[in-house]
């Protein structure tokens, strides 16, 4: 892994290469590659509100200081992932000030009440964190998967939505704007933003939000794919659909499942050659779309550095996954070498 390319030298003139991890990540061997191949980290798991405020007022910034810290000594930018998220948050938020759930909440008046409470519980918490790291993080998940076509209104019906409506997502836009200045870039982030209906319902709360003035910078893809699935076109068009909305598109969390996402198959011991290839082939295809659209992207973040720890490895059931560029001994695999050599046959 000493002598092989460097991602973040090959792109350099096209966008930011990046990758998630835990923070037990950042010794060894793993670290080498990172420092090697990587110009932008995530934190997979401890930056989420879960991790960073456990209890209202109680915030945990040891392992996302030791992210941000090895960053900087590495020179490389930080994504923060994520202020608000359905999952992965405490229930704290959701407690009325007896400690009941405001969903359950029947009296219209304290619905009103319960709302404007939990706003400033997320108001307090992002100003906290961005605040923390304003000078430190440019680019910030501040909503994370608040799309679901079929929810009611395609928007998802988690806890924010039905205590808040749409506000929560713009309350914390606000707050990151006026507590990090113009500096930072604020992101939509979600997944499956290729598939045409959930990429209109996002798109028309974007342009809705822009319209109130929400201060939206961009939008981030996920881009979980697989090897089948979906089409390099589809991905681009929808980058640029938001584009001409004048927005930045990053792309948060690439990986590409060995898997059909409903077979539930295992290959065992060894992926086969010839779906490592294909995987290789789809890899190519998806950065060569991105580097002839010119500006359509300014980061692509891997789900993971490498096969040794993927969260596909154990969803959505226990098995041998390799959706990454390199393999369980970090060593580069034919994905990796399809993108930084066109002379690589795939
Ligand atoms: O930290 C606990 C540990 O104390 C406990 O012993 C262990 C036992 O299950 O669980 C550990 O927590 C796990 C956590 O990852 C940290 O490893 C959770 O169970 C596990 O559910 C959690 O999974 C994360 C998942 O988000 C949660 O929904 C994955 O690592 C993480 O890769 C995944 O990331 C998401 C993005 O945030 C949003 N987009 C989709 C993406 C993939 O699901």
């Amino acid at each position: 892994q000493v002598d092989i390319p460097s991602l973040a030298d090959t792109f350099k003139n096209d966008f930011a290469i990046g990758a998630a991890i835990e923070p037990d990540q950042l010794n060894g061997l793993s670290a080498d590659l990172m420092k090697k191949q990587i110009n932008m980290l995530v934190a997979e798991n401890v930056m989420k509100p879960a991790s960073i405020q456990p209890a209202e007022g109680q915030f945990n910034w040891e392992q996302a200081d030791r992210i941000v810290a090895f960053a900087k000594a590495n020179n490389m930018a930080v994504r923060f992932h994520t202020l608000v998220w359905h999952s992965q948050v405490p229930d704290w938020f959701f407690k009325d000030v007896d400690g009941k759930p405001m969903t359950d909440e029947t009296d219209p008046k304290k619905r009103e009440a319960n709302k404007r409470l939990l706003l400033d519980r997320l108001d307090a918490h992002v100003r906290a964190i961005v605040g923390r790291y304003k000078d430190d993080i440019t680019y910030w998940d501040v909503v994370n998967e608040v799309i679901e076509p079929a929810d009611p209104d395609g928007m998802r019906s988690s806890n924010w939505y039905k205590i808040t409506g749409t506000d929560y997502i713009a309350t914390s836009f606000r707050a990151a704007r006026e507590a990090g200045g113009p500096r930072i870039k604020l992101y939509i982030n979600d997944y499956g933003t290729d598939d045409p209906k959930k990429r209109d319902r996002l798109y028309d709360l974007v342009k809705e939000m822009l319209g109130k003035g929400v201060p939206i910078d961009g939008v981030g893809h996920q881009t979980h794919i697989s090897v089948y699935n979906p089409s390099v076109t589809n991905i681009v068009d929808s980058m640029k659909k938001f584009r001409e909305l004048g927005l930045d598109n990053q792309i948060t969390e690439l990986d590409m499942s060995v898997y059909n996402w409903n077979d539930r198959t295992d290959y065992g011991a060894a992926v086969p050659e010839d779906i490592l290839q294909k995987q290789a082939q789809r890899y190519r295809e998806l950065f060569e779309a991105l580097k002839s659209n010119a500006g359509l992207v300014s980061a692509v973040v891997f789900w993971g550095i490498a096969d040794d720890h993927t969260w596909l490895s154990t969803f959505p059931v226990t098995r041998t996954e390799a959706p990454l560029l390199f393999d369980k001994q970090l060593h580069a695999k034919p994905a990796f070498w399809a993108i930084v050599d066109p002379s690589y046959k795939v």
